[in-house]
């Protein structure tokens, strides 16, 4: 991919700063676990599988700080990291999935000594995000099958490799379809208010030679009348067991847009977004943001500098909107709970 999106490098995590793209393209290196979180929390790492990656980096850093401790004193620490990182933000299952792993291998490690558990939860970061990586391409090869040579899709907020460890989720099955020989061109949703679909997701899909234009979220349903859209495609961060799938807010109101007018909604997501412990989207956590995102958006005076502001940053699509589930392991339809019950347990 043109572009890294984290990478581990002399005992530092080093993120691309997503808020300042696509003005800048600029590296932040992370020492400590406060750094990390607050960089989870203002977006500067985002989506949900990165998230997740920034966050297992984020406890080998902590645990390299606390390798000097004595081993009770370094579990302690650690386990304070864990908990700090997993309130960074609530909806992107990811985040947990990772932080469990990694505090599974901290508990592993309670009788070895500090060197060699900071090496194991380096290795586990590591193989996280070699993973992520297959996976990715996975879901490409999966998703690609469903697209057609000449086919245009609309896609919303930012799953492609910025959201991921590279080559993305929604984006993947994109970039999987080009390497096919297939051409298939994006209306990238602009994905008010952080702007991730004209800010990222375009500038993403230049830099990787995809015909891409950006459109303002509301400007979907002239889109979808007007012109020959083959499906839409979109990234989670959460799925419950029934299918019901958070994302980005205003994917719920495309996927109620593409219903309107027959065309097919396809997720693209990991088996690590899969929460089956919940029964259905309307136990999702939804994140609410600062309504300093809505009143000055992208620091411009957007509103009166006091009016009260609703501003969840993700809504849940009900299962029977999504036409299908794109995953590393296939193509789920509905009904989704029998398959992805069976990806989670295989
Ligand atoms: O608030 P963000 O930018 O983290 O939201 C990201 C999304 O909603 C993505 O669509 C989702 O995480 C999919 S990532 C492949």
């Amino acid at each position: 991919m043109p572009v890294q999106t984290l990478k581990w490098q002399d005992d530092a995590l080093i993120l691309l700063d997503q808020t300042r793209l696509p003005q800048e393209l600029v590296y932040e290196t992370c020492r400590d676990v406060e750094t990390v979180a607050q960089a989870i929390e203002v977006l500067m790492v985002r989506g949900a599988p990165a998230i997740g990656l920034a966050a297992a980096y984020g406890v080998v850093v902590g645990a390299l700080a606390a390798k000097d401790d004595e081993p009770a004193e370094f579990q302690r620490r650690v386990k304070t990291d864990i908990d700090r990182l997993a309130r960074t933000r609530p909806t992107a299952v990811n985040l947990f999935w990772a932080l469990d792993q990694m505090g599974a291998v901290l508990a592993d490690h309670a009788s070895a000594d500090n060197p060699t558990a900071c090496a194991a939860l380096l290795a586990t970061a590591d193989r996280l995000f070699a993973e992520d990586q297959q996976i990715c391409r996975q879901i490409g090869r999966n998703g690609a099958e469903l697209l057609r040579d000449g086919g245009q899709i609309i896609t919303h907020c930012n799953a492609g490799g910025l959201a991921t460890a590279d080559y993305g989720t929604a984006l993947g099955v994109v970039y999987a379809a080009q390497e096919t020989g297939k051409q298939v061109a994006v209306f990238a949703d602009e994905t008010r208010p952080l702007l991730q679909g004209s800010r990222l997701t375009a500038w993403e899909l230049m830099q990787s030679g995809v015909d891409v234009k950006v459109i303002c979220d509301n400007m979907a349903a002239s889109v979808l009348r007007r012109e020959k859209i083959d499906c839409c495609i979109v990234g989670a961060d959460r799925i419950a067991g029934n299918g019901d799938v958070a994302n980005k807010i205003g994917t719920y109101g495309l996927a109620v847009l593409a219903r309107e007018h027959g065309v097919p909604f396809y997720v693209a997501a990991p088996v690590s977004t899969l929460d089956i412990s919940l029964a259905t989207g309307d136990q999702i956590p939804i994140e609410e943001r600062s309504a300093a995102e809505i009143r000055a958006g992208m620091g411009q005076p957007t509103a009166p500098d006091e009016v009260p502001v609703y501003n969840p940053a993700f809504d849940v699509t009900p299962c029977d909107l999504v036409t299908a589930i794109i995953s590393e392991k296939g193509v789920a339809r509905a009904p989704y709970a029998p398959t992805l019950r069976t990806w989670v347990e295989s």
